[in-house]
């Protein structure tokens, strides 16, 4: 607009130039008339006034117009006869623009006016503001994709990582790969190479200790041997039979433990299908384990207490699972006094097959019943009998190959009741 009005002034003034050039005292009437004669068209309506704010001339659409009276807008007359440019727009979105022309002399003596439609900026204004909202929705709606996506993008892979760390910590080892070249998929990989490393280690663990047991096994067997032996030839001296018989004591008390040791790595390095595992019925199994153990509660005076009920069937290894079972019935004695009594039972409890061994005897305080199934563990109470802490936790390997658990109840003073959970077959399955 500004630019418009610097060229219609321009314009203005060559005319008045001109008018000084060829009449040096013409008129103010007549210079509006050529100006106006010369920039009619340059709104929809020119208006030219002189240094009073009198109307020299006006024009509408390209048409000079001699009589009646516009709408003027004195203030905007006034700002221009000052050497300013003003303009107000009314509500029918019209533009009057005043623009002051200076003579030779740079007094204000004339003021040029148009008026100009201007709508169009309006619309013009509404569709760039349409277009902007538009594009702000539109960018809305893609920083929320983004943000979805990154979210996605990265709180799944941190969700694997985590399930993996989680199985590192119960010894399940698996391949941790993300597939990624950023830093997520560099932790993963780290995690991969520590899980690798730690897998080695642990088996190296197990195997050193299987090696050990080995070798002790022999030897073991020759100091037995030999203690029995001397035990046997010694007759008069009462002292050195005392020694002799608590060498084979002692020796037998190593050689279960290697052996429950080798058990121990006998699992660690099998899966359940290496297991030879047949439907068995618990309940005939449990009568044949109760009977094997029926001379010892005796001789502890312990009512050792079997009732055999309705065949209850697992898919178990007969041999280990009358092992652990054995070992429950071992446990029940040992923390039990004379006089008290061991029961035994089997039976299907929400469709799983139990074998439960309760006993009268100390109890196990509450807070040591989790660790109880943990290697070489021996709780509190333990001094009681001998033992070496790795009963419980092989009935647990057991127990789990065969896809069940071990449930411990105690109270000390009151007793302990242990329970072997296992998946029911159905008679029909093979
Ligand atoms: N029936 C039970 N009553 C009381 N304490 C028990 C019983 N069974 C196991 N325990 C406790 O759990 C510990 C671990 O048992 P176990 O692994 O069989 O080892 P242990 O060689 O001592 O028998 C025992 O040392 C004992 O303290
Ligand atoms: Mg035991």
């Amino acid at each position: 607009m500004m630019k418009q009005a610097d060229l219609y002034e321009l314009s203005f003034r060559e005319t008045l130039a001109m008018q000084d050039r060829t009449a040096a005292e013409e008129p103010a009437a007549e210079v509006a008339r050529i100006a106006l004669e010369r920039l009619k068209s340059a709104g929809q309506e020119v208006r030219i006034y002189d240094s009073s704010e009198k109307l020299l001339g006006w024009a509408v659409d390209g048409i000079v117009i001699n009589d009646g009276t516009p709408l003027i807008f004195q203030g905007n007359l006034q700002k221009a006869l000052k050497g300013n440019y003003a303009y107000t727009i009314t509500d029918a979105k019209l533009l009057y623009f005043t623009v002051p022309i200076q003579d030779k002399y740079y007094q204000n003596s004339f003021v040029f006016e148009f008026v100009e439609d201007i709508s169009y900026f309006y619309v013009m204004m509404d569709q760039i503001r349409y277009i902007l909202l538009a594009g702000a929705a539109g960018f809305l709606f893609l920083i929320t994709l983004a943000s979805l996506f990154i979210a996605r993008n990265t709180t799944k892979p941190i969700k694997y990582l985590l399930g993996a760390t989680e199985k590192f910590s119960k010894q399940q080892f698996q391949q941790v790969n993300l597939n990624r070249k950023d830093e997520l998929g560099m932790l993963a990989a780290g995690l991969n190479r520590m899980g690798i490393q730690l897998n080695e280690y642990i088996q190296h663990q197990k195997q050193f200790v299987s090696n050990v047991s080995h070798e002790l096994k022999t030897p073991l067997a020759a100091i037995r041997g030999f203690s029995q032996y001397l035990y046997e030839e010694e007759n008069e001296d009462k002292e050195l039979q005392k020694i002799y018989a608590h060498l084979v004591n002692e020796s037998d008390r190593l050689t279960l433990l290697i052996n429950e040791l080798l058990l121990l790595s006998r699992f660690d390095k099998a899966g359940s299908d290496e297991m030879g595992k047949e439907k068995t019925d618990l309940t005939v199994l449990t009568e044949r384990v109760a009977a094997e153990m029926r001379s010892k509660a005796e001789d502890q005076d312990i009512l050792l207490d079997f009732k055999p009920g309705k065949p209850v069937f697992a898919c178990v290894n007969p041999t280990l699972m009358s092992h652990a079972a054995a070992n429950i019935v071992d446990n029940a004695l040992k923390y039990s006094r004379g006089g008290t009594q061991v029961r035994i039972e089997t039976f299907i409890r929400e469709e799983k097959a139990v074998i439960q061994i309760r006993d009268e005897g100390v109890g196990i305080r509450e807070d040591e019943i989790a660790r109880v199934q943990e290697r070489f563990y021996r709780a509190e109470n333990a001094h009681v009998a001998k033992g070496s802490g790795l009963g419980l936790s092989i009935c647990k390997e057991i127990v789990e190959k065969f896809d069940g658990k071990l449930e411990i109840e105690s109270k000390v003073g009151v007793g302990t009741t242990v329970s072997i959970l296992l998946p029911l077959a159905l008679k029909l399955q093979e």
